[in-house]
């Protein structure tokens, strides 16, 4: 018998409790990630056991591609009059509830859905969470693409080491589901995330930072070796 690894057992009890906290007649927000990937499936199984009307709108291709696989009805933003519950994934997690997402390069979608939505749940494991966002990891920044040049001078100017991201098994840059490059920014530990943000979006070619501030109402962070999900609210 194969034994879970424990930080994708912590991702996936996250996963499982935000499915569970998705009701009939719902429209849900389908987030990106490994994390959210668990949620996705647990709520396939919901779906499939107790026969549940919902719809998901998905923020990636990859996310509607698993969520198909798990049996998820898909809707548009323009089918639908709002979205009740967005749940996603984040690479930092501060005590705030700011986060750094971006790590699978969707996170302009992911803010749309997020914000459209009435209530915003992140999931995480336990690694995530940081005492100040940037400690580990660089800022995602969705850049048009004849706009890199100058758009690695801004960033600069603002502090950051700006790296464009490139691809694994394909030669190039990632190129996001909007047809647009990123760079992920190294800032180090951000002092004040919402004029960062503020600024980075002030950056003529930027289409999307990967700072979500004041966003998300409650966490939830699985723990490896713990069966309890934790909540911060
Ligand atoms: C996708 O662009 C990101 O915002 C993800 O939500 C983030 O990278 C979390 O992914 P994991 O759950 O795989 O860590």
């Amino acid at each position: 018998m194969s034994v879970e690894d424990p930080v994708r057992s912590a991702k996936r009890r996250a996963g499982e409790e935000a499915a569970a906290r998705v009701r009939d007649g719902h429209v849900v927000g389908l987030g990106t990630g490994s994390t959210a990937a668990e949620m996705i499936r647990a709520l396939g199984r919901r779906v499939r056991d107790e026969d549940l009307t919902i719809a998901g709108i998905p923020t990636s291709f990859s996310a509607a591609m698993l969520a198909r696989a798990a049996g998820i009805p898909l809707r548009s933003l323009e089918d639908v009059e709002g979205i009740d519950l967005a749940i996603d994934g984040a690479d930092e997690v501060d005590p705030h509830r700011n986060l750094i997402k971006g790590g699978g390069a969707a996170h302009t979608r992911e803010k749309v859905i997020a914000e459209a939505a009435v209530t915003f749940l992140v999931v995480v494991d336990e690694s995530k969470l940081v005492s100040r966002l940037g400690e580990k990891t660089p800022v995602p920044v969705e850049v048009i693409p004849m706009a890199l040049p100058f758009v690695l001078r801004r960033l600069r100017q603002l502090g950051a080491e700006p790296l464009l991201r490139m691809a694994e098994r394909k030669d190039g840059p990632v190129v996001t589901d909007e047809g647009n490059l990123i760079v992920d920014a190294r800032f180090g530990p951000i002092e004040d995330p919402a004029s960062l943000e503020r600024a980075i979006d002030r950056i003529p070619g930027v289409l999307e930072s990967g700072l979500f501030v004041g966003m998300a109402e409650t966490v939830l962070v699985g723990v490896p070796g713990q069966d309890e999900v934790r909540q911060i609210s």
